[in-house]
């Protein structure tokens, strides 16, 4: 059996239900691109919003971190990983939650208890050293030259929301003698697992306080983890790489071996990529956001086909996204169902890609027409803009017989990552909500978009999915036909008109069922929990439950305009609109 099994097993043995994947696009949170951690998308019940499931829970969920792009090659950096986790929300706390990760570890994964090391919070000015789960660790058996208390053991998404203490899990993985005494500094012990003993709750002006409920938040990396079980060094020699590694390899035709950087950006790049064009949010590759980063990934793993002489006119891309479909199809059924999706993302992409280095070869030979040297601005644009990655360059140039400012190239490079890594840092910085006044108003402005679309196309519009910045709103509804543009019209001066008749926007709690009967709008009706909050505009013109905010009066929207009507997915049209 395999590990997200066996761990989906053992949880539901120990009375948890398993939750499904959230998307990889997290829903109605505009302020990170991508799901991180398995706790994100539970962010709101670790805040003290029941969770629909109760309080017991377990899955595996799609995490795609960006920040490292760059340092994917190596052997174990990946780019879109799988996190196993269970969680606690007010039920048990560190006696359950440590108890299960032992036994998890030791009884169904049958790891040495001898290849075992700790952590726990050794306290700070506010927060007291947990004693209580380094007294549970030593009960079970661990050495207490095997635990080490640290400062650092805090743990939280971003900058604030729930957090707390945690106590993670270390593997000795190496064939060097264990030694007795952990060092946590010492890079052979890899952590495997962390719990978080989430009772916190960090607020924009940096103060703590207690959460309503002593949760539990643990993560555990699929990756990382089959690796160790596996006794390889290389996370991508593991069973969750080799056939993808082995597939690119007949498709070079050059072994692993001494292609291995290459061959790791492709297998990664092409697997996050396959992840993110089958969610259901209908990511593609463009310039800004998600579609960013996609277009990033697919083109690094052309550029790294090329180096491997793979002849990349082939469909050698498509190969490997089937098998990458396949494998993983079982587990998500986006996966199935966005099949020729993926596959078109991907083929139309190379193309694009294609026709761009057509014109940066002609930029390169306008640029070099007098053979000068190409200083290191230059070579940063030629990456930059035509995608030429420098080991292209430096080829074109000694073909011409001049010099390429490498050191010059690398300055580039260091300062645009640095700059990237900025944006998103900030984009994280934007609080997990996104409240931000001009948000919330975006937010009471899709509530009018989808009441307008109801009454211009039908009572069968529903909303499909939504995604707010503080520029702009989107929103996805189902739909069969391209709007014309009467509809589009109409929709804005309906939604214009609620603006302008000044509707109170009033919220009330009611139970689940009351909300349905009372007519109220809401996208996944299993999401909510019994008790729901209900936002109505105006009279009834919208009803929707939703968990807010809203504005007071609809007044406060100023002007709505749509910029932009287009399909989204088969039956599914995507609205993109600006309040100004
Ligand atoms: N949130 C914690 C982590 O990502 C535990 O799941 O490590």
């Amino acid at each position: 059996m395999n590990l997200k099994d066996l761990y989906i097993d053992f949880f539901v043995s120990k009375n948890h239900k398993q939750i499904p994947s959230s998307p990889v696009v997290p829903e109605n949170d505009p302020s990170v691109l991508f799901n991180t951690a398995g706790m994100q998308p539970l962010i709101p019940y670790l805040l003290g919003q029941p969770h629909p499931y109760g309080t017991r829970l377990c899955d595996y969920q799609k995490c795609i971190r960006t920040n490292d792009i760059d340092e994917v090659g190596d052997t174990y950096h990946h780019t879109f990983f799988e996190m196993l986790g269970n969680w606690s929300l007010g039920d048990y706390f560190k006696k359950e939650a440590i108890t299960w990760s032992y036994e998890f570890l030791t009884k169904t994964l049958n790891i040495p208890v001898n290849r075992l090391a700790v952590t726990i919070f050794s306290g700070n000015e506010y927060i007291p050293a947990d004693e209580e789960s380094y007294a549970i660790w030593r009960d079970l058996g661990i050495k207490e030259e095997r635990i080490a208390k640290l400062a650092d053991n805090f743990w939280i998404a971003g900058e604030t929301g729930p957090c707390g203490g945690d106590s993670e899990m270390f593997y000795w993985r190496s064939n060097d003698p264990i030694p007795d005494t952990f060092d946590p500094d010492d890079e052979r012990w890899v952590e495997i697992w962390n719990d978080v003993f989430m009772q916190y709750v960090k607020h924009e002006d940096g103060t703590v306080s207690e959460l309503p409920n002593k949760n539990v938040d643990t993560g555990m990396g699929v990756e990382r983890t089959v690796a160790i079980l596996e006794n390889v060094n290389d996370n991508y020699a593991s069973s969750i790489w080799s056939d993808v590694i082995s597939l690119i390899s007949q498709i070079a035709k050059k072994p692993y071996e001494g292609n291995e950087k290459s061959m790791r950006i492709i297998a990664d790049h092409l697997r996050t990529s396959v992840f993110i064009s089958a969610d259901n949010a209908g990511i593609k590759p463009s310039n800004t956001d998600q579609g960013y980063i996609l277009r990033r990934l697919i083109r690094r793993a052309i550029r790294h086909a090329k180096s491997l002489g793979i002849d990349i006119n082939t469909d050698w891309e498509q190969q490997i996204a089937k098998l990458i479909l396949n494998k993983y199809s079982s587990y998500y059924k986006e996966l199935e169902t966005n099949h020729d999706v993926v596959l078109e993302v991907l083929a139309s992409e190379k193309i694009k890609f294609n026709r761009t280095l057509e014109k940066g070869l002609k930029e390169f030979m306008r640029l070099t027409t007098n053979n000068q040297n190409i200083d290191g601005k230059t070579a940063f644009h030629l990456f930059d803009t035509y995608g030429f990655p420098l080991e292209l360059t430096i080829e074109l140039a000694s073909e011409k017989g001049i010099d390429v400012d490498t050191e010059g190239y690398h300055e580039h490079f260091r300062a645009h990552q640095e700059l990237s890594r900025a944006r998103s840092a900030e984009k994280f910085k934007g609080g997990l909500a996104g409240n931000s006044e001009i948000e919330t108003k975006y937010h009471t402005a899709t509530h009018l978009l989808n009441a307008a679309l109801k009454k211009v196309i039908g009572h069968e519009v529903h909303q499909r999915g939504s995604n707010i910045t503080v520029e702009r709103m989107r929103f996805d509804f189902n739909c069969d036909h391209k709007l014309t543009d009467e509809e589009k019209t109409s929709c804005e001066k309906l939604v214009n008109e609620w603006i302008n008749q000044a509707l109170p926007v009033t919220m009330c709690e009611m139970s689940k069922e009351e909300a349905l009967a009372s007519g109220a709008e809401c996208m996944f009706i299993e999401k909510y929990p019994d008790m729901v909050t209900v936002y109505t505009i105006g009279d009834n013109i919208s009803k929707e439950l939703c968990g807010g905010p809203h504005v007071k009066n609809t007044s406060e929207l100023g002007h709505f305009r749509i910029t932009k009507e287009e399909a989204s997915s088969s039956g599914v049209r995507r609205i993109k609109a600006v309040l100004e």
